[in-house]
């Protein structure tokens, strides 16, 4: 009989429902100690989530993240709420003693990182960051193929994260989802929300980040705000482009936007080694490219009309997670990413082996995104 695990989830938006959704399914295909129970929900307005919490079947719900906190039926907190509530939610849930799982990006500034980490740390609390992109099998094949050492040493690491929900000049900023546009909420743009992802991506794959020159944009200078009316500036950066160089030597170009017409969720990355390449595209989330170099005086024999990438469709049992879906051939989507990302946290319950990425791998994105935006200010090279 599998151990309950009371879950408090603070937020009934895009993540609300991702999390719920992964609590709810992952007994069922992973083979785990401990099993989520929907304890309770929490959000401000209380038709909306008494409404979320039958839909979902949570038990319980709360209208103050504060009271939900207080709980002694609450192991685990849940940070699905916008970016400037993860710290205050934070702090006050590991002095209580809870499982922390908190959205990215972690915080609104490195100070707030670095007080996550403390409390976590000297709570002694499990703890998690949701950079669920991780959990893309094709991605974790990436992994698992630079961990082989088949990429070799690293040359060049090239990232873009593309949107354009946010070309219209009368998108309003501020309000639910919208919140993204309030840099008071958001803490920035594109920076915190897209290319945290790219960053943890690319740190979990090629190391730390050492330094970087970046620059960003705002093209629509105002928008009118959705629950004030108001016609105020707008501070978040609609784009940002930097140049990193790798802890490893190796050279690094990221740029995201949410203004390249056409693009949705184009999250991608190339990594070039010595022995190989590998490329990811989020549009195309299933298969993974892989080119192998074979070197001309090795005595393998090097059949030079085949040379070329290969685009592995990741649905084989032996891919990561994939011996948990269905069958060779079958994909897996979005929602899944989270699944195996509760699946890990689980895991890490049972074995005692911290999972990744906790708050102190994400305070190093952290302090990667606050470097990048000092960098865009001062117009110079950052250290991290
Ligand atoms: N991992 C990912 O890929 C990913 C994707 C989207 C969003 N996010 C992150 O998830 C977080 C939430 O984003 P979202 O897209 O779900 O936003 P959203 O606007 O869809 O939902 C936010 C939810 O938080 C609730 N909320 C706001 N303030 C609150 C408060 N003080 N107390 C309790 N509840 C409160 C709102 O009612 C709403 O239900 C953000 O930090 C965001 O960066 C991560």
């Amino acid at each position: 009989m599998a151990k309950p695990l009371n879950i408090g989830m603070i937020g009934y938006g895009f993540m609300g429902r991702t999390h719920s959704n992964a609590y709810a399914k992952v007994n069922h295909f992973f083979d785990l100690e401990y099993k989520p129970v929907l304890k309770a929900c929490c959000a401000r307005k209380e038709d909306k989530i008494k409404a979320f919490a039958e839909n979902w079947g949570y038990e319980s719900y709360e209208t103050d993240w504060r009271r939900l906190i207080e709980r002694d039926d609450i192991d685990v907190i849940d940070i699905g709420s916008p970016n400037n509530t993860h710290h205050e939610i934070a702090l006050a849930a590991a002095k209580a003693g809870k499982m922390i799982l908190c959205e990215k990006p972690l915080a609104m500034t490195n100070t707030e990182a670095e007080e996550m980490v403390e409390a976590v740390e000297k709570a002694g609390v499990p703890n998690m960051v949701w950079y669920n992109y991780r959990r893309v099998p094709a991605i974790s094949l990436a992994k698992q193929i630079v961990d082989e050492g088949r990429v070799g040493k690293t040359f060049h690491y090239r990232a873009t994260y593309l949107q354009d929900w946010t070309i219209a000049s009368d998108v309003p900023q501020g309000g639910a989802a919208l919140w993204r546009l309030d840099a008071k909420v958001a803490g920035s743009g594109v920076t915190g929300d897209l290319l945290a992802h790219s960053i943890d991506t690319a740190e979990w794959l090629n190391g730390p980040i050492a330094r970087v020159s970046a620059a960003t944009e705002t093209f629509v200078k105002e928008r009118k705000h959705a629950e004030t009316g108001e016609v105020t500036p707008v501070t978040i950066d609609d784009a940002c482009m930097f140049l990193a160089i790798f802890e490893n030597g190796s050279m690094g170009t990221f740029e995201s936007t949410r203004y390249a017409r056409g693009r949705k969720n184009y999250n991608t990355f190339e990594m070039n080694g010595e022995k190989g390449s590998v490329f990811f595209d989020l549009e195309d989330p299933h298969i993974l490219q892989y080119f192998k170099y074979a070197d001309p005086n090795s005595d393998a024999k090097v059949e030079d009309h085949l040379t070329g990438w290969q685009r592995i469709h990741v649905t084989n049992f032996e891919h990561p997670y994939m011996d948990k879906w269905w069958v060779p051939g079958c994909t897996i989507g979005y929602e899944h990413t989270f699944i195996n990302a509760v699946a890990d946290f689980l895991k890490g319950l049972e074995t005692g082996e911290a999972v990744q990425p906790d708050f102190k791998c994400a305070l190093h994105t952290q302090k990667v995104c606050d470097a990048v935006l000092k960098s865009a200010r001062t117009k110079e090279w950052v250290e991290i």
